[in-house]
């Protein structure tokens, strides 16, 4: 039977016999070694910590489920997130789980079809905001103080709770700490989260968060943020921050999925493209691919190659399929 996160780290959460644990089967999430892209970055071990298997799609369902099931145990009312598609899902099925109403604040038109279609799926009301992801958090903050909802976005401290389990998964599984954690810097909770879990076990492992390099533009919409919130804490942990312009995000992500089989989200590669930079020094590195592709399949369906159209022949069809193959090992 799978072991809900909060069982799994009751010891090192903010837990108690009182929580009433919400719970779908989150974290445990596969570390997958990756030699195709270990030898292009010239890394000796690359590991990627898959969070797409996480129950909505993405990492935020760590901190979720610790979120949601403190709310529940404080009384709350209904839980409200500003949101770039996956926080929004996640708080949408936890709170659907718990048998609370969610309010999901999304910027207008800048959030992915498949996000927005699983959130209003799940049951939550779902607001679009004239406005970017900034100005949402900002008015999903100045209602969550008025005391009618609990703010579930990664200022939320259960949540960042809930988040460094991340690395303590990878630290168990591979009996040290590798030489570099990296990942994508968005708002940076899931950094400060990291930083937090290193600090609880007394170790001074580097940090690299890779941000877009156009934050407001960037065709990572899970990413696009003009104002990271948890900036300074960012700063104060000491996590080196990188940049990722499309291109090289686009070639990433394409890289992972064409030579790996792991399809991700284009802001989930971000942390490759340092790495695959060789801007990550270790020989033993750690990437976190924090949302599953099918979050975003619009991206995908702009960035891959297009089917080829065939009579229904076998002939047509082999001559096809064996130039396909040239052009692989070309
Ligand atoms: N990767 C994905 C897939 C994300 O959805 C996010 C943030 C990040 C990385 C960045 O993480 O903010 O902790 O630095 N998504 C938020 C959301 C903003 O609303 O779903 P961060």
């Amino acid at each position: 039977m799978t072991v809900p996160l909060i069982e799994r780290f009751r010891d090192r959460l903010p837990v108690s016999a009182a929580t009433p644990v919400v719970s779908l089967g989150e974290g445990s999430t596969p570390l997958l070694a990756t030699p195709r892209l270990a030898r292009a970055a010239g890394v000796r071990d690359l590991w990627l910590k898959w969070e797409a298997s996480n129950p909505t799609g993405s990492y935020k369902d760590r901190g979720m489920t610790v979120a949601v099931s403190k709310a529940l145990e404080r009384d709350a009312e209904a839980v409200l997130c500003a949101s770039t598609g996956n926080t929004a899902g996640s708080a949408a099925a936890y709170a659907a789980r718990a048998g609370l109403p969610a309010l999901v604040l999304t910027p207008e038109g800048a959030v992915s079809g498949a996000k927005l279609a699983q959130t209003r799926m799940l049951g939550a009301t779902v607001l679009e905001v004239r406005g970017s992801f900034d100005d949402a958090l900002r008015a999903a903050q100045e209602l969550a103080d008025r005391g009618t909802h609990v703010l579930v976005n990664s200022l939320n401290p259960d949540r960042r709770e809930g988040q460094k389990t991340a690395v303590f998964e990878i630290v168990e599984e591979l009996g040290a700490a590798p030489d570099a954690f990296v990942l994508p810097y968005g708002g940076g909770g899931n950094t400060s989260s990291y930083a937090q879990a290193l600090a609880e076990l007394g170790l001074a492992t580097p940090i690299v968060s890779v941000e877009a390099a156009d934050r407001r533009g960037t065709l990572a919409t899970a990413i696009r943020i003009g104002e990271p919130v948890h900036a300074r804490a960012v700063r104060d942990a000491g996590a080196r921050v990188l940049s990722a312009d499309d291109d090289a995000l686009v070639a990433a992500w394409r890289a992972l999925a064409s030579e790996e089989g792991l399809f991700c989200e284009p802001s989930s590669a971000a942390g490759l493209v340092a790495v695959l930079r060789g801007d990550v020094e270790g020989d033993r590195v750690v990437v976190t691919i924090t949302g599953h592709g099918l979050k975003d399949p619009a991206a995908a369906d702009l960035h891959a190659p297009p089917p080829s159209l065939v009579a229904p022949d076998p002939d047509a069809i082999a001559a096809v399929g064996a130039a396909a193959a040239g052009e692989r090992t070309a």
